[in-house]
């Protein structure tokens, strides 16, 4: 019993309820991924239609060299929210990194991570950092320069000013004469996007609701889950995707001992994953302190790996 509740984030109930108190309600979607969340993340990485994983592997495979000599040889890789074991060890070897920093808000995963590279890579020093890398967080005394590794176009699940904070405090974290390797998502046809995020063995659609049993599970919440349907639709103004969680008919629930009601057609707005042009990426950049050095896409153009250096002028006054 104290084992589960100690695992219960303290700050769950206050955004679950503040976030259904909105007119339009939403939950952030950093709420997806309890153990049963990321289990099914990992199922929805494995899809047919869920092209960025493997697009995103296939461009570290193609691009080691390239990599090597843009990212730098030799250097100490950092990587934020270190989730991606199938990614990491592309980028580790390509450029023949020294030291590996695992930054992930989860320790146990961390932990679990960081030993299966070290094993087979005995002259590699792995650092684990549990934290949560959208705060700023200080990072131990390492061997510079450094190479930051954000994959999986996770920047797109921020709206454009945290994604601008969020690369800029990377920039700060990285320091004098670091490099970003990047995963972003591109701009394509929205029904390629829309079968990504509402595939037909309906996985998605199980991460999706399973935000609800996680609220009745940890919340103590009697949010009715079988009256609500998943719902992943392109927004062209926004460019994005916004996933929802749609009242098949009208609900009344509790969660954390407050009511709530919603309409039948009401939805609770749960993940927005931006894509960008290549333009768009290269603003991002810009915007962000950072000067791109290369991107590369798939014959498809359906996922870009961005190389991005520290731009300078950031570190004067
Ligand atoms: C983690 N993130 C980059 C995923 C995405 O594509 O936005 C989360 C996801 N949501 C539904 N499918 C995958």
């Amino acid at each position: 019993m104290t084992e589960t509740l100690a695992k219960i984030d303290p700050n769950f109930a206050r955004d679950v309820v503040q976030g259904l108190c909105q007119p339009r309600k939403t939950i952030p979607a950093r709420y997806f991924y309890d153990l049963r969340g990321s289990e099914l993340f990992e199922d929805i990485t494995r899809l047919p239609e869920y092209y960025p994983t493997r697009t995103e592997l296939a461009l570290l495979e193609r691009h080691g060299d390239d990599l090597a000599r843009l990212a730098g040889r030799g250097r100490t890789v950092v990587e934020f929210g270190a989730g991606s074991v199938t990614k990491t060890p592309l980028l580790l070897d390509a450029t023949e990194a020294r030291t590996f920093v695992a930054i992930d808000i989860s320790a146990e995963f961390l932990r679990h991570a960081a030993r299966a590279l070290a094993a087979a890579r005995p002259a590699l020093e792995v650092v684990e950092v549990a934290g949560d890398f959208t705060r700023p967080l200080a990072l131990p005394a390492l061997p510079g320069p450094l190479t930051g590794f954000f994959s999986g176009s996770t920047i797109g699940n921020f709206d454009h000013r945290a994604a601008v904070d969020l690369l800029r405090s990377f920039r700060a974290t990285l320091g004098k004469d670091a490099r970003l390797v990047i995963g972003i998502d591109t701009r394509k046809n929205p029904h390629l996007l829309e079968a990504a995020y509402d595939d037909a063995q309906g996985v998605t659609a199980a991460f999706n609701l399973n935000l609800l049993h996680r609220i009745n599970r940890e919340l103590g919440g009697t949010v009715p889950v079988e009256a609500f349907e998943h719902r992943a639709v392109w927004h062209d103004g926004y460019g994005r995707i916004e996933m929802h969680l749609v009242a098949t008919r009208d609900v009344a629930f509790a969660v954390a001992g407050r009511h709530f009601t919603m309409r039948a057609g009401e939805t609770i707005h749960t993940e927005n994953s931006y894509k960008y042009t290549p333009a768009e990426a290269r603003l991002l950049a810009r915007a962000s302190g950072w000067e791109p050095l290369a991107a590369w896409t798939d014959p498809q153009d359906l996922f870009g790996l961005h190389v991005w250096a520290a731009a300078d002028e950031v570190l004067q006054p």
